[in-house]
């Protein structure tokens, strides 16, 4: 097959790896990165760019495409390449809508009776406050719409809460902050569960854990993820076949009798709770840096899945996966999530031994592979387990340097 596989991060650059070992395919990118480069042929398409990713779709004769980001999928992507027969891996623009739209997600769990957090909408701050009383602790704060990672809030007193609430309202996130969904605070060890779906049927791919906040000890602001486990100490044996059958089953479902044919990634964000499981949220991609951890643990066929799913085929039984632990550390440029300089000389990738290092905010400058972006490189080791695979991971991230280099030094540790 020629596959397309567009976006140019981490996540990309993992799918690019893991279908690379999946059959001999044509492999092509756009954008891709410096990384993705060494595997397959890239074209500088934006991922905004729905007409020319469909063009390029259609002019390389594209046998699937495989869709990193969400901003294209919720502009449309996957319906555009279905009406012109080219098969794709990502829901279309209604099913997008489970992370378009956070009202939409709690409306379909409502109606599917999956657990998840007790909430309101609101659009305006007076009658939001009202709601939460003094107990601004109690709650969270969301954007309804895309807010790129940056518009859940959770606030440590009323104050603080007032403030969020007219910065939304006054267009901090434009029209995604004009409806904010509040909703209770659930306490609980995290989970990411990421679901392969055609339609009706789903695989569940092996549970994994992000770190989202940036410094040491889950402090400081939170990024787009700062490293992640796969799988996480808590998983129990039973907990895929749990999380199939009460939240992404009954989900696609109810997608189903709304007449949307959900194929692509469906990716849960969990909490343990004492109540049992419940959804934080939904994406409709795969989960970045919890990607770069998991395709390394499943043996199978990644190529031949996404494709039967992007075909609506049957998905059934357990994704065979491999034995031990595999963790994820990202290495960013000084000062991200806030402003950072890029264009920094990046050395020591040339030493790594027991590692796949992925590239997400890379250049290259006159031959040289430079910083260009706020999360630079996932390192990336698999070991017997966790500790196993954060010591490999830890000691070969080590040899890799550029100025104002950052990373977690506790990733997998502070559970
Ligand atoms: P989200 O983008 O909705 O996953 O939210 C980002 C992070 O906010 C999550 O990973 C959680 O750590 C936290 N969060 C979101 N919703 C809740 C909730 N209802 N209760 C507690 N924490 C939450
Ligand atoms: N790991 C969080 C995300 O991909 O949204």
């Amino acid at each position: 097959m020629t596959i397309l596989v567009v976006g140019g991060g981490g996540r990309e650059h993992a799918l690019v790896w893991a279908l690379s070992r999946s059959g001999d395919h044509s492999l092509i990118c756009a954008p891709g990165n410096p990384g993705m480069a060494e595997i397959a042929k890239l074209f500088p398409v934006k991922v905004s760019d729905i007409d020319g990713l469909v063009d390029l779709a259609g002019n390389e004769k594209v046998d699937l495409v495989v869709v990193g980001p969400e901003v294209p999928l919720v502009a449309g992507l996957a319906d555009e390449l279905r009406m012109k027969g080219i098969p794709c891996f990502g829901p279309g623009k209604n099913g997008a809508q489970l992370e378009g739209s956070k009202w939409f997600a709690k409306d379909i769990m409502n109606y599917a009776g999956v657990p998840t957090a007790r909430c309101r909408v609101f659009t305006d701050t007076s009658s939001a406050m009202k709601y939460m009383g003094e107990d601004a602790k109690g709650f969270v704060i969301k954007a309804d719409g895309l807010a790129a990672g940056k518009g859940v809030f959770l606030p440590d007193e009323s104050d603080e809460a007032r403030s969020i609430l007219d910065s939304l309202f006054g267009g901090r996130f434009g029209e995604s902050g004009q409806r904010v969904v509040i909703e209770e605070r659930l306490q609980g060890k995290e989970v990411s569960v990421l679901a392969i779906c055609s339609g009706t049927d789903c695989v569940i791919l092996p549970p994994s854990r992000d770190h989202k906040r940036l410094g040491d000890g889950d402090s400081g602001p939170n990024t787009g993820g700062m490293g992640a486990i796969c799988p996480p100490p808590e998983i129990v044996d039973g907990f895929c076949e749990k999380a199939r059958k009460e939240i992404i089953l009954p989900v696609l479902e109810e997608l189903a009798s709304r007449g949307i044919d959900y194929r692509g990634v469906l990716y849960a964000g969990l909490m343990i709770t004492a109540e049992g499981l419940k959804v934080l949220e939904f994406n409709v991609r795969f989960a970045d840096p919890e990607t770069q951890a998991v395709l390394p643990m499943i043996e199978n066929d990644l190529a031949d899945l996404l494709d039967t799913a992007a075909r609506g085929g049957s998905l059934q039984g357990e994704v065979p996966v491999k034995d031990g632990c595999c963790a994820c550390v990202v290495i960013a440029s000084g000062g991200y999530p806030g402003t950072y300089k890029k264009g920094f000389t990046i050395t020591g990738l040339d030493k790594i031994e027991d590692a796949l290092v992925f590239h997400a905010g890379t250049a290259m400058e006159n031959g040289k592979l430079v910083t260009g972006g706020g999360r630079v490189l996932s390192v990336v080791s698999m070991g017997d387990t966790l500790e196993d695979s954060l010591d490999k991971t830890y000691k070969e991230l080590d040899k890799i340097d550029f100025k104002g280099k950052y990373y977690r030094r506790d990733i997998g540790r502070t559970v």
